[in-house]
């Protein structure tokens, strides 16, 4: 090494930063964390324009696949646009209930979005030209789209914590989304997210309030060295 480092210490050259959260500190990220909800139910008011700054901030620091930053995200202010998105999502909302089959009354009954009371309406989406990504990429080229997963869910933690309230729309054909905001070929939309004033915070999911889903118990999803063996078909 020509300029004097020590191999062994380059932390030492970089600046860092504190590790101490203070208890409050701590108590506040577990905090928002369990008390975000996917949201559905909006007020009308606008969200103010440094907070939807501060949120879009919290996005942009998220983690990403080799440093890939592959999130775009599309604000929709015009109101027709809002309106088409809506109709993409209601036309998704309907194939969707007719794939379910025997749920599909029960799913049809479901709000699945606030799409045209939220104040402000954004779509994630992933960049065009990802191939020349390799990093990270090369066996799991879906490490774009678990980026682009992390950033929603950073603007959807500092939205609970500022008072807001997000919901995560992924009913529509990203096709159609694709062309309605004229994005490029190889650019895909990853959600339409309503963002906006809340009246509350649902106190549980949504769709465990309604009967459709609860939640499993950790202790089932948390495995030590191998996956555990399938259960014996039983007898008889
Ligand atoms: C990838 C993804 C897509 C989702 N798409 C929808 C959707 O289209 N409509 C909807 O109502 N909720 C959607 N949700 C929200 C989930 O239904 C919600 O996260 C789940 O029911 C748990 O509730 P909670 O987020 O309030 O904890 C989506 C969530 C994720 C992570």
């Amino acid at each position: 090494m020509g300029n004097g480092m020590p191999l062994h210490s380059p932390l030492l050259h970089y600046p860092t930063c504190l590790n101490q959260f203070s208890p409050a500190e701590i108590e506040a990220v577990y905090r928002a964390i369990a008390e975000r909800r996917d949201i559905r139910h909006f007020l009308p008011d606008p969200v103010a324009p440094e907070v939807l700054h501060r949120l879009l901030q919290a996005a942009h620091q998220a983690p990403s696949v080799g440093f890939m930053q592959p999130w775009r995200f599309l604000r929709i202010t015009d109101p027709a646009l809002r309106g088409t998105l809506h109709q993409l999502v209601e036309q998704e909302r309907l194939r969707t209930a007719e794939a379910l089959g025997g749920r599909a009354s029960a799913f049809l009954q479901l709000k699945v979005e606030g799409l045209r009371e939220c104040g402000e309406v954004l779509v994630a989406a992933l960049r065009d030209e990802r191939e020349a990504h390799i990093f990270g990429r090369r066996t799991l080229p879906e490490m774009d789209l678990a980026s682009v997963a992390c950033a929603i869910q950073n603007l959807w933690l500092a939205a609970r914590a500022e008072g807001l309230g997000m919901g995560w729309v992924s009913i529509f054909d990203p096709g159609q989304v694709r062309l309605a905001l004229r994005m490029p070929a190889g650019a895909q939309p990853v959600a339409i997210l309503c963002l906006g004033h809340v009246a509350e915070f649902y106190p549980r999911p949504l769709l465990e309030t309604e009967g459709w889903a609860s939640r499993v118990s950790l202790a089932e999803l948390v495995f030590e060295n191998s996956w555990p063996a399938a259960p014996a078909p039983s007898q008889g």
